[in-house]
């Protein structure tokens, strides 16, 4: 690892004809003034805004099939669906805040080994642009559900999510800078080539809030790219890596998984503090302890693709067994 950003070998590499540049990476880089959603119209998001719809899919909530739930009357499913809206659009921001961006600017600061390359620095500055622009348009959405709603769903209710939380526990439990690089481009890694199985929870979705699958759609476009970035990347400095870095870098991967596909029951929690529903923290605690308790994503081909390409598959300590592709997990359309 380099230990000074400011060495010659940190300094990028000028030549626009380097053979040496990842084609994706080139392609990439050269078209994201067409396809990226910052330079396009923005959305209209009062005018999909539909009262009646409810703002987030019942089908993922973990507690969809408890008694508590089932007895809830529409306005209160209404109010907590729409409490669950918030909080995904919060846990989006702080994603892209504390983690994605973080690693981003590692690679641009030239922490992380082999990210020198024009094309490849010049990808990475656009995504971070991409995710600056995702903040702000789940920023809006959830502004939008405020206003129409009419109730304050404050932002200061939530806890850090969770994928934050332990990230940022993990890093700073690391004495070196190394180490704390490389959680976090291990996080990040995850977030980016996972992320689209978490907006897929919601973008193709017919029947909730129009303004909200659109959205997640419109960032979920952007990902597909960030994904390949990504990819390129952690390839690029696990190749660059001594055996031990290789391994922790490994270790930062399943680590960031593991919080990322999740459920937030912290935050489950403190909605049911603000939403007050009688026996809404007992209804947690029976999915929390039951033992299929299963995960918010169970889409894991992402990483798996990556653990493939850098022939780690065996040496990554996560269980793959839960996988659904995309296409099983897929909402009725
Ligand atoms: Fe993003
Ligand atoms: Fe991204």
């Amino acid at each position: 690892m380099r230990g000074d950003p400011s060495t010659p070998d940190g300094i990028p590499d000028h030549d626009e004809n380097d053979p040496a540049e990842h084609a994706v990476i080139v392609r990439l880089a050269g078209n994201w003034h067409r396809r990226a959603s910052v330079k396009r119209e923005e959305l209209q998001q009062d005018e999909l805004f539909d009262i009646d719809k409810l703002d987030y899919p019942e089908r993922i909530l973990p507690f969809r099939e408890h008694p508590t739930y089932l007895a809830l009357d529409r306005e209160e499913r209404s109010r907590l669906l729409s409490w669950a809206w918030i909080a995904y659009n919060r846990t989006t921001v702080l994603l892209e805040g504390q983690v994605v961006n973080p690693a981003f600017q590692l690679a641009l600061d030239g922490w992380l080994p082999s990210v020198g390359k024009e094309k490849l620095q010049r990808s990475v500055a656009q995504a971070m642009v991409d995710e600056q622009y995702h903040t702000l348009m789940h920023m809006n959405a959830s502004a939008v559900t405020r206003r129409r709603r009419r109730q304050a769903f404050p932002d200061a209710a939530l806890p850090l999510p969770r994928v934050a939380r332990e990230h940022a526990k993990l890093r700073d439990s690391w004495p070196e800078q190394w180490q704390r690089s490389l959680t976090t481009l291990g996080f990040a890694t995850v977030a980016e080539i996972s992320i689209n199985a978490y907006l897929n929870l919601i973008a193709d979705d017919t029947e909730i809030q129009p303004v909200n699958s659109a959205t997640v759609r419109i960032h979920n476009r952007d990902e597909y790219c960030h994904a390949s970035i990504a990819t390129v990347l952690a390839e690029q400095v696990y190749g660059d890596l001594d055996e031990k870095g290789r391994r922790f870098f490994l270790n930062s991967l399943a680590a960031g998984l593991d919080s990322f596909v999740a459920n937030d029951f912290a935050t489950w929690h403190r909605i049911i503090d603000q939403t007050g529903l009688p026996g809404g923290h007992r209804m947690l605690h029976d999915i929390e302890d039951a033992t299929d308790n299963r995960p918010l994503i169970h889409d894991y081909s992402g990483l798996r693709g990556l653990a493939e390409r850098l022939g780690v598959e065996d040496d990554l300590e996560f269980d793959w067994s839960q996988t659904i592709t995309d296409s099983e997990s897929a909402p009725p359309t």
